[in-house]
């Protein structure tokens, strides 16, 4: 099969980071192509959390971080000083395990993002809802209740709801932070065929510690263990040839 070269979205170089005294990722370098899923995979506490954080600068708000080594997005340095943050946040979007909702409607939860980049017309708004909406797979079961509160929606479904919200802002990459962990096998499923049909328009980073659900939905795949990168290349290769030990027995189960 030939193999396509893209230019990457984002290249990671010998990125370490510390809290205060403590390093958590070691010197890791590797490339994200676009409109891929990209899942990286490790048990609990190897630093997968610590490392998406750093690619919207989420970590900029934690007390005693530091980091070295270069992160680039689309070529440009995202730490350099000239970088504008709230740009890249913008671009670049989240969605953890639990699904957080701003205290608005559901419909509202949804326009924000359109609002803060500068649309107010109704009509447009109501466009972006229901086409974002239908995109995360929600519209059918939400239609009658846009402009209730979510709290009455299932938790898969406020997941859902969380997507679509980081959706309405057309992220060129969105991060997902094991955003199944709370969610029951139905409702995963759900998010994972839904993950698999976004790669068409975005880049998706997806991190679990369930091996089986990586196998599923992504292209290419990262093995995190204490906190370095210990393989790195496509998921039929990690998960039927790895060429690390510690990967063969992460992925067979033996390890974590
Ligand atoms: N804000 C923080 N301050 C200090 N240590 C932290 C902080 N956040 C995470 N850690 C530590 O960093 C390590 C990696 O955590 P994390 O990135 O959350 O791992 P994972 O997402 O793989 O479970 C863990 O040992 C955790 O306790
Ligand atoms: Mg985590």
């Amino acid at each position: 099969m030939q193999i396509e070269e893209k230019e990457p979205i984002l290249s990671i170089h010998n990125l370490s980071v510390w809290y205060g005294d403590d390093q958590i990722l070691n010197s890791l370098s590797f490339e994200v192509q676009p409109k891929q899923v990209t899942a990286l995979i490790g048990p609990a506490n190897c630093g997968k959390s610590t490392l998406v954080r750093c690619f919207n600068r989420l970590n900029d708000f934690t007390p005693n971080f530091k980091f070295s080594g270069e992160i680039l997005f689309k070529g440009s340095d995202m730490y350099a000083e000239k970088t504008d943050v709230t740009a890249i946040r913008k671009k670049i979007g989240m969605v953890f395990r639990k699904p957080e909702l701003f205290r608005y409607s559901i419909y509202e939860n949804v326009a924000y993002g359109a609002r803060i980049s500068g649309i107010n017309q109704s009509s447009q708004l109501d466009t972006i809802v229901e086409r974002t909406l239908q995109r995360s797979g929600l519209w059918n079961e939400i239609e009658s209740i846009l402009h209730g509160n979510p709290e009455q929606l299932s938790i898969g479904q406020r997941q859902r709801l969380c997507i679509a919200r980081a959706l309405a802002v057309e992220p060129e990459i969105l991060i997902f932070d094991e955003p199944c962990g709370e969610l029951d096998p139905i409702e995963t499923v759900k998010i994972e065929n839904l993950v698999r049909d976004l790669r068409k328009d975005c880049t998706l980073i997806f991190v679990t510690n369930k091996r089986r659900q990586a196998a599923r939905v992504s292209d290419v795949a990262g093995f995190l263990y204490c906190g370095g990168l210990i393989e790195f290349g496509t998921t039929e290769k990690i998960f039927t040839n790895p060429q690390d030990t510690r990967t063969e027995h992460y992925v067979t189960g033996r390890l974590g």
